[in-house]
């Protein structure tokens, strides 16, 4: 009843162009009203609320929702049965296949860039929900440093306002650990500093600052969320997204040594796909999510030295050589999550050990009828080192 009128109100704001104002205490409201309700329910119930509640009739968009985690959020949005899903993918390191398996009367892909800004604004007319997890990734930012600003800042800058701009009710912005830089203390609340290392981490703290810019002055309802690094079925291996995980375990299970960059001493959160996709559907739902800044990890951490071992032990491959190499360029030496928050705000706990994901990853590699050697014929071992980076800074 109360929701109704403050509705109402809202609308009315709206026409005589009092909205930043009354649209943020509508917002602090609506969470006051929403925490005695959601607080203690777990996260079952939490997701039986999303698909009784939250979902039907929705339309949401999704920017690089062809990517990894992209494809695992619109597996679990089509299970939700929204209205529709539009996913906006440049395919630049997307691929259609991540998402032929789902419906197409519920899941459109629109091959776009969001540096369009006239495109995008006309694609979010009509949606209820935004979640932006479009990016470049760390080591294209070393080679490419003033690109990946572009699409990792700018752009999120431009999303932010026509989204505010077409009336959608809810922008989640994918932020990244990598806006922290090295733990100085762990593990890392959302408080710690932020200090990043890198051209990307320093693009996604940008892309940060405006999301929650736009909740603390327009009182637009944004929510950012920093997963910590993510692993599963349809991560990279390839180019100069590759990552550790899926480069460790194909060359093991090629045969191949498993090259460690730096002494191995450094340590990552590595958390499943599918608990991150989970987390970032949560912070488009969860009420008491708007206007925070919530981690997405697992709350545990290993070094890559052990990650090398695990891994020769799910491969079954105990012999397999471990190298080492010089450091890579900006590379974080600790990363280490704290999730109460996740698990206050959202009801997020990660369901899935380092050893039960890895044994998946393994399965999956073992589905896609491609030998380890096929599939590492397009990974770049020194991914970050693609010999343009003189052409690019200067650019
Ligand atoms: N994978 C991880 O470990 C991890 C960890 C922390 C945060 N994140 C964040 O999660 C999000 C998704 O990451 P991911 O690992 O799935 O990466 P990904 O590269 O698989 O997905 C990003 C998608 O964005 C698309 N894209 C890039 N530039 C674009 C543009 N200009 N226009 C339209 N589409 C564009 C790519 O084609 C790709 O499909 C990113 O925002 C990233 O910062 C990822």
């Amino acid at each position: 009843m109360r929701l109704h009128w403050l509705e109402s109100q809202v609308t009315k704001a709206r026409l005589f162009r009092l909205e930043p104002l009354l649209l943020k205490m509508y917002v602090h409201l609506r969470s006051l009203l929403a925490f005695p309700l959601s607080f203690y329910v777990d996260e079952k119930d939490m997701n039986h609320q999303i698909t009784a509640n939250n979902m039907q009739n929705k339309r949401i968009l999704i920017t690089g929702g062809a990517g990894f985690i992209g494809s695992e959020l619109v597996r679990q949005l089509v299970a939700k049965r929204p209205k529709e899903i539009v996913v906006v993918d440049n395919l630049v390191n997307g691929q259609p296949e991540n998402l032929t398996d789902l419906p197409t009367d519920q899941v459109h892909l629109i091959v776009a860039d969001i540096r369009d800004t006239q495109q995008m604004a006309d694609l979010m007319l009509g949606v209820d929900i935004v979640f932006h997890l479009a990016c470049l990734g760390v080591r294209h930012s070393i080679h490419a440093p003033h690109e990946n600003h572009e699409v990792n800042a700018t752009a999120t800058l431009n999303l932010l306002s026509t989204a505010k701009a077409a009336g959608v009710n809810r922008f989640v912005y994918v932020s990244s650990s990598e806006v922290y830089g090295t733990a100085r203390s762990v593990p890392m609340t959302e408080e710690h500093p932020t200090f990043p290392m890198t051209v990307y981490g320093a693009s996604k703290l940008a892309g940060e600052c405006y999301t929650r810019a736009f909740y603390e002055t327009y009182g637009y309802p944004t929510v950012v969320v920093r997963p910590f690094n993510s692993y599963g079925p349809r991560c990279h291996h390839e180019g100069d997204s590759g990552e550790v995980i899926p480069k460790f375990m194909l060359r093991c299970m090629a045969g191949k040594p498993m090259v460690i960059f730096g002494d191995g001493t450094q340590t990552r959160d590595f958390t499943y796909v599918t608990d991150t996709a989970r987390g970032i559907l949560m912070a488009g739902v969860a009420e008491e999510a708007v206007g925070q800044t919530i981690n997405l990890g697992s709350g545990s951490e290993i070094t890559i030295n052990d990650l090398a071992r695990e891994i020769a032990l799910i491969v079954e491959r105990s012999n397999t050589s471990i190298t080492h190499d010089a450091p890579r360029p900006g590379d974080v030496l600790r990363l280490y999550a704290e999730t109460t928050k996740a698990n206050n705000l959202l009801g997020f706990k990660p369901q899935t050990t380092l050893r039960e994901g890895l044994l998946k990853l393994k399965d999956w590699y073992l589905s896609l009828g491609e030998s380890p050697e096929t599939l590492l014929q397009n990974e770049i071992l020194r991914n970050w080192d693609l010999g343009r980076v003189k052409q690019s800074v200067g650019s």
